[in-house]
């Protein structure tokens, strides 16, 4: 498989670098609704000295989900505690969990669409009435026992909001959507970045990474990383317009930001597929990449940017996506 540039998906190097991620609201940047929304709800919860709602944040890798549940946490000025769906394999994890929940503290539970059945069934008391009820002993022995937790918010983050179950997804409060970035946004967290790691950035610089990131803040920032090492090794000491081309063009991303999965998925689609209609599972076998890397990372950009349409019978690739990898689109196929 090939390494991705822009693989909105997090790697080390993006978790040592904490200090380019917002700490509050105010630095946060874009996403105004979900931020002007948070920002009333938690002024209302600090208000009323009660815990907030519960929050659901859904979208795309690498828009920001994580980042809000600390500033959440640093907003409400509580501690935050973390587990991920995955990770959460027994009751007792769970339990272990909320047992080290003080009151007022945020829970964030990362991936929570992938938490088995049977803890998210321990989750609904928890979540509505701050109690669990745990079977504890050996068969036989057995007995339920409750146990009662202090008031806390359960922040939960999904790139898959239609996996999540009905039941649990109505004991959320609030629920939020995080959108792709706009490119003045992107500008703009390019510019911080480039403060917080102290390497100056020129304005059209900063314009031209905003336009081939995905629209996403995660890729931005590695972006923004890679180029300022070409910069540095040639001897530069502000990142310039021709830098930041330069570089990307050696990064294998192009001017929308696509790179070479993109360019292969989009290229079997239209060469050995007629352009579609064609099953994601069929796609997937013919460029070797996992069904679950292109339908969370490398569909939703191509569909929003308007590369392919989803229909019933599978994936169709636009107009857009011929004139970009220069092959003669014919409207009378369809
Ligand atoms: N609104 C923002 N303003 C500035 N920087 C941001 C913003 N949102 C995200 N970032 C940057 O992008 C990086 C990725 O964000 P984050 O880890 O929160 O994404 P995520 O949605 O949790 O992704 P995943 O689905 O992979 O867990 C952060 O480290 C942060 O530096
Ligand atoms: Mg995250």
């Amino acid at each position: 498989m090939i390494e991705r540039m822009i693989d909105p998906e997090e790697k080390k190097e993006d978790v040592f670098e904490k200090n380019i991620r917002p700490q509050s609201l105010e630095e946060y940047i874009g996403q105004n609704e979900t931020r002007e929304n948070l920002s009333v709800f938690i002024k209302a919860a600090l208000m009323r000295s009660e815990p907030l709602d519960h929050v659901l944040l859904y979208g795309p890798p690498g828009l920001g989900k994580t980042t809000l549940a600390h500033i959440i946490a640093n907003e409400l000025e509580t501690n935050l505690k973390t587990a991920s769906g995955p990770s959460l394999e027994k009751t007792g994890d769970l339990a272990a969990v909320l047992s080290t929940l003080e009151p007022g503290d945020v829970l964030f539970i990362d991936e929570i669409h992938r938490m088995p059945k049977f803890i998210e069934e321990v989750l609904y008391p928890a979540m509505e009435d701050f109690e669990i009820d745990l079977v504890i002993g050996s068969e036989g022995k057995s007995r339920n026992i409750k146990i009662d937790l202090p008031p806390f918010t359960l922040v939960g983050a999904t790139t898959r909001a239609g996996d999540i179950s009905a039941p649990l997804r109505d004991r959320f409060g609030i629920i939020s959507k995080l959108e792709y970035y706009k490119e003045s946004e992107l500008e703009c967290i390019i510019k911080r970045t480039s403060k917080v790691l102290d390497m100056p950035i020129e304005d059209k610089a900063a314009e031209v990474l905003s336009k081939r990131c995905r629209k996403t803040p995660r890729i931005a920032n590695r972006l923004f990383k890679r180029v300022r090492d070409f910069a540095l090794v040639n001897g530069e000491t502000v990142i310039t317009e021709e830098m930041a081309k330069k570089s990307l063009t050696k990064l294998k991303v192009d001017d929308f930001g696509l790179d070479a999965i993109d360019i292969e998925y989009l290229t079997s689609l239209i060469t050995k597929f007629n352009g579609g209609p064609v099953g994601i599972e069929t796609i997937a076998t013919s460029i070797g990449e996992e069904i679950s890397t292109i339908e969370d990372v490398v569909e939703p950009f191509l569909l929003q940017e308007g590369f392919i349409k989803r229909t019933p019978r599978g994936r169709v690739a636009t107009e857009k996506s011929y004139n970009h990898l220069k092959i003669e689109y014919n409207s009378s196929l369809f």
